[in-house]
């Protein structure tokens, strides 16, 4: 067992990393109403939320499932309302509590719906998608799609506790397996030269997953750090950015459908470090070393899209406010950095 503490003025909580986990999750969880109200997807719950209910009865809780579609399309504010009208139902008072089991679709839309009902009732994330366990799950920013953009609607709402077992990960369907390793060699890049060289000697998903609850812990820790230092987002925690700004506009150029946020992300990761090597911003040799590890791992690094037509959806983007435009960029592997510029430094 591993255990991440995210260090908070008022709210900090911890992340604790097992395989097997789920079936002893009650014994981490707390109501003190004895209700808990569980949330999953359509997929997630046939596969475990027997066990998770099993362990929740064990601890004497009161439970009621209820199920989202699997996929984005459920993290909208329309799944809210229906929602609200089941924890009503149910009697969830303040003093009793949410559990998110599912990937990041399911988090966030259940930490969305958990800091507004009552006005915040206490919740606890059991991820279980890759792209969950080592990101969404842990730094408390929850919210809802709605019809002009993704994730418009939302707050920084932590949660109790996040359980993560890695066993879980044995039936991530493959697609998602990729996304999710997208953000952990950004992690690697950004502030951790030691993960990165522990990802480029990985040659399998079997070989990944014998270290699982190492790299997922370190992943965590290192989202933990950056979360604490900055929990609003305004400073060090865009450092997680890396990758994403060129990503999001690739996103949005094929309107969500054609590639994975972890696919883009990928591509965007390459894409910058290739400008700033190009001008000197970064070590020579670091692109290649990033692209090697990428396609290692069954991402690619380049599109067929014109980067200059990519480059016009940029500005939308809510953190970039005005004509400023805060890239992050790499020194050498495990050295990221913010970099204050503009759109033009795309345009090379
Ligand atoms: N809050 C944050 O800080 C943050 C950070 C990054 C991404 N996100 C959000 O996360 C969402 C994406 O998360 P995601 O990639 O986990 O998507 P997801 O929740 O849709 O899960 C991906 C797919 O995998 C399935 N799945 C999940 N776990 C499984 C398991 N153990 N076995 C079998 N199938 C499983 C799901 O049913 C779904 O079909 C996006 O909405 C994104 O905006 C939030
Ligand atoms: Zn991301």
């Amino acid at each position: 067992m591993q255990k991440v503490s995210v260090n908070l003025p008022t709210n900090g909580y911890d992340v604790i990393i097992q395989s097997g986990l789920l079936a002893s999750a009650g014994e981490y969880i707390h109501s003190k109403g004895g209700k808990v109200f569980v949330v999953s997807d359509s997929n997630v719950s046939v596969l475990y939320c027997d066990t998770l209910i099993s362990s929740l009865t064990a601890q004497g809780y009161r439970c009621k499932l209820y199920v989202v579609k699997a996929g984005e399309s459920s993290k909208n504010i329309s799944s809210v309302m229906p929602m609200y009208s089941a924890m009503i139902e149910f009697g969830l008072t303040r003093s009793d509590l949410v559990v998110a089991l599912g990937g990041g679709v399911v988090g966030d839309l259940t930490g969305f719906v958990a800091s507004t009902y009552l006005r915040g009732v206490d919740f606890v994330q059991i991820p279980t998608s890759l792209l969950a366990q080592v990101d969404s799950s842990v730094g408390g920013k929850v919210a809802v799609d709605v019809v002009e953009g993704k994730n418009l609607v939302g707050s920084f709402y932590q949660p109790k506790v996040v359980l993560i077992d890695t066993l879980l990960l044995s039936t991530l369907p493959d697609k998602f397996y990729v996304d999710g390793m997208a953000e952990i060699i950004k992690y690697g890049c950004i502030l951790d030269k030691k993960l990165f060289d522990r990802l480029a000697a990985i040659e399998s998903r079997e070989e990944f997953m014998e270290q699982a609850e190492d790299i997922i812990a370190r992943c965590c820790a290192i989202k933990a750090g950056v979360v604490s230092r900055d929990e609003r987002d305004n400073g060090e925690r865009m450092l997680l950015n890396f990758g994403h700004t060129y990503g999001h506009a690739l996103e949005k150029y094929y309107d969500f459908s054609t590639l994975t946020h972890g696919q883009a992300v990928a591509i965007g990761m390459s894409h910058i470090t290739a400008i700033s090597e190009a001008k000197g911003l970064t070590k020579q040799g670091t692109r290649e070393k990033i692209d090697r590890v990428l396609t290692n791992f069954g991402l690619s690094t380049t599109d067929v899209a014109d980067p200059s037509q990519v480059v016009s959806y940029i500005s939308n983007d809510k953190k970039n406010l005005g004509k400023d435009l805060v890239v992050v960029i790499l020194r050498e592997i495990g050295k990221g950095v913010l970099y204050r510029t503009d759109k033009e430094f795309f345009e090379v």
